[in-house]
């Protein structure tokens, strides 16, 4: 039985496109939904071309239990985070205990936390003359960025670099790695 992958993302969703292809063709993942509470956000037109049901949602229906019905009704084995900036309440990490995936472009536990998201994360590196920065993929509990670390991977920032240089950096890591880590992650296998 394959497993559904139902995924979250608030922006963009250059990571949920990436996820989609790397699946494509896979019999055991299959991508299943995209949801989205962000009426502005580029994944809508992204869900469309890629043919992918996308649900929107407020945060009414996130807190009231409404967006766990309709994980349940479309029998999503995995929650992935894509790009995905409320809280998740209670009632969703205990539905899917350890099975929700987050990505956060940085190295966890630094530059994480309420508020440290895209551009704010990479100025703060900057900002700091960090010297490298990196991705973390983690599992997720009802604290932003604190579940347990499945992955993390790393590149230089050089002091010449702009917030957006290491964005750019980052992106490029989190496209090669974060289908392969879920896809381990889901079918259990080691990620070393
Ligand atoms: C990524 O940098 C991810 O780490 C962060 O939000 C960004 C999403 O980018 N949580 P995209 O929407 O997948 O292009």
């Amino acid at each position: 039985m394959s497993k559904n992958i139902a995924i979250f993302a608030s922006g963009s969703g250059s990571n949920a496109e990436r996820i989609v292809e790397y699946f494509s063709d896979s019999t055991e993942i299959n991508v299943k939904l995209f949801l989205c509470n962000n009426p502005e956000a580029g994944v809508i037109q992204r869900a469309e071309r890629l043919n992918i049901p996308l649900v929107m949602f407020n945060r009414q229906q996130f807190k009231s239990g409404e967006v766990v019905d309709i994980l349940k009704e479309n029998e999503i084995d995995w929650v992935i985070l894509a790009g995905f900036l409320w809280l998740v309440p209670k009632n969703i990490v205990e539905a899917f205990p350890n099975k929700i995936i987050n990505i956060h472009p940085a190295l966890l536990p630094k530059f994480g936390g309420k508020g440290m998201y895209g551009h704010f994360v990479h100025e703060a590196v900057v900002e700091n003359k960090e010297t490298e920065s990196g991705i973390t993929i983690h599992l997720v509990n009802e604290h932003y960025d604190e579940g347990a670390i499945i992955f993390q991977a790393s590149y230089p920032v050089l002091p010449t670099d702009s917030p957006e240089d290491v964005a750019k950096k980052g992106q490029v890591l989190e496209h090669k790695h974060f289908p392969e880590v879920i896809e381990k992650a889901i079918l259990g296998q080691s990620l070393i």
